[in-house]
């Protein structure tokens, strides 16, 4: 069935040019014809001078004269004819051209597009076995073509959304995040956010609704009276929380619950003396810190921050620090960020979202570990030693780790090749001296030069 209009097409191909090869052979047979009269109506008018002539050439002529009259008339006929096939066929040939080009101009810019794709790995997308089916997800990381076309920054000319690619394995978590209506207000669903991202969907989908905002919120206090003030209740959704109340966090450290960071939310208990204070060769202070490079150290990263502290207390050493921190147990972002220093919510396993060679200093307290995969630990450590500038400190702030475990941790520490400014190794002894717990504390110094 298919093939049928192409053997038509062939078809009418052969019948046109048969057409064409009868018009040409009449048109020869005509031209032969009237050079025949031609010389024979000379020749007979010659022997008319000579004779008078005779009645049946006479004749003969008159008939002649007459068939070729008719064949004239059809001569021009023809040649009419073929001038309008000459036509067609240049009109046929024009547009012949045309598409041609059209076909070339396609090819040339698929081929652009293709080779665009490929250096950026669009070509591979295909290897996604499985995309979870939610419309809002699907529409979110679908490739979109840029309304002006090729942009040579992007070189490309579409856009695409990054989600973490946990995220597409997670089919049920995800299909319920992405489920809501369109403009509307989110679920309350922060504890889902975080249970995706923990799970390594990393960056998490952007969605199209609003956010859940606080019942009773008010202005945050100003600076600096927003440092060691903790924001009302009324300030925090508190849904995905066990306690409702800050009175109910704090407490929890006096109740022995577990959880990260107990007494974190208490900025008039230990928050408040961090840093400040030498107390043996485990705890530094930021005043000593920032006086090996005095006005060098500007701005920085704390990794897992708890409730910012550090970047509260850098921030009045006119420092600006911006804190990592997960919402376990409790609103560390939301009380960072009341406090008037910036936090990120991000996990441990995602790269640090800052240039190469960019910051002054890098802290993290008591969440570099033995917890973290051996192979994992030295992923982030040189993403660490990434974002630091050249002559940046790395200030690794109580490494817990058992005694023999540090034939291990130590070479790793050891193997980026900085210089040891402060360097301490020392008992963890809150559990008792025969569990072996160790702590190192140290100030790193990037070198300016790799050999
Ligand atoms: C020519 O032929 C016509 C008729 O065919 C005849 O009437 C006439 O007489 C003829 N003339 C000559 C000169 O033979
Ligand atoms: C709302 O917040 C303000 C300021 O923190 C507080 O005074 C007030 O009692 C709160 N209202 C309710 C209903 O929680
Ligand atoms: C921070 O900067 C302010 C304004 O420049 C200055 O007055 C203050 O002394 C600085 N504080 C420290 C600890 O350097």
């Amino acid at each position: 069935m298919g093939f049928e209009p192409g053997s038509k097409q062939l078809q009418d191909g052969g019948r046109n040019s048969k057409g064409l090869y009868h018009k040409l052979l009449l048109l020869l047979t005509v031209i032969g014809i009237n050079v025949l009269a031609f010389y024979t109506f000379s020749r007979s008018s010659n022997s008319h001078d000579k004779d008078q002539g005779s009645n049946s050439s006479q004749q003969e002529l008159n008939q002649f004269s007459l068939t070729s009259n008719a064949l004239i008339v059809k001569l021009s006929q023809t040649k009419e004819e073929l001038k309008n096939t000459q036509h067609e066929l240049q009109v046929a040939r024009e547009e012949l051209k045309l598409m041609l080009d059209q076909i070339g101009e396609l090819t040339r810019s698929h081929l652009i597009a293709l080779q665009a794709a490929d250096r950026r790995g669009l070509q591979k997308q295909p290897a996604l076995s499985h995309i979870p089916d939610s419309a809002e997800l699907q529409a979110l990381i679908e490739p979109r073509k840029l309304p002006l076309g090729w942009n040579p920054s992007l070189n490309s000319d579409s856009m695409v959304a990054p989600v973490g690619h946990r995220c597409l394995m997670q089919d049920e978590d995800i299909k319920k995040f992405m489920d809501y209506e369109l403009g509307g207000t989110c679920p309350d669903d922060e504890s889902l956010a975080q249970k995706l991202l923990l799970a390594g969907c990393e960056p998490l989908p952007r969605r199209r609704c609003f956010a859940q905002t606080p019942a009773n919120y008010s202005e945050p206090y100003p600076i600096p009276r927003s440092f060691w003030e903790g924001p009302p209740d009324g300030n925090i959704v508190w849904t995905p929380y066990e306690c409702k109340s800050f009175e109910c966090l704090n407490s929890r450290a006096k109740r022995k619950v577990f959880a990260d960071c107990l007494d974190c939310f208490d900025l008039e208990g230990r928050e408040r003396h961090r840093w400040l204070f030498m107390s043996n060769q485990l705890d530094y202070t930021i005043d000593e810190v920032l006086e090996l490079k005095p006005g060098s150290i500007r701005i920085g990263l704390d990794i897992g921050g708890g409730t910012g502290s550090f970047a509260v207390r850098m921030r009045e050493h006119n420092v600006t620090i911006v804190t990592t921190s997960l919402n376990l147990g409790g609103p560390f972002n939301n009380f960072i960020a009341q406090r008037g220093v910036i936090p990120i919510f991000l996990t441990i396993a995602q790269r640090l979202p800052f240039f190469d060679n960019t910051l002054d200093i890098v802290h993290s307290m008591h969440v570099l570990s033995n917890w973290i995969p051996e192979e994992t630990l030295e992923f982030i450590l040189l993403d660490i030693d990434r974002v630091l500038r050249p002559g940046g400190l790395f200030w690794l702030d109580h490494f817990f780790c058992l005694r023999p475990e540090l034939n291990k941790y130590v070479p790793m520490i050891e193997r980026l090749g900085y210089k040891k400014l402060k360097w301490g190794v020392g008992e963890k002894l809150d559990r008792g001296r025969e569990l072996q717990e160790m702590y190192v504390s140290a100030v790193l110094e990037k070198p300016i030069k790799r050999p």
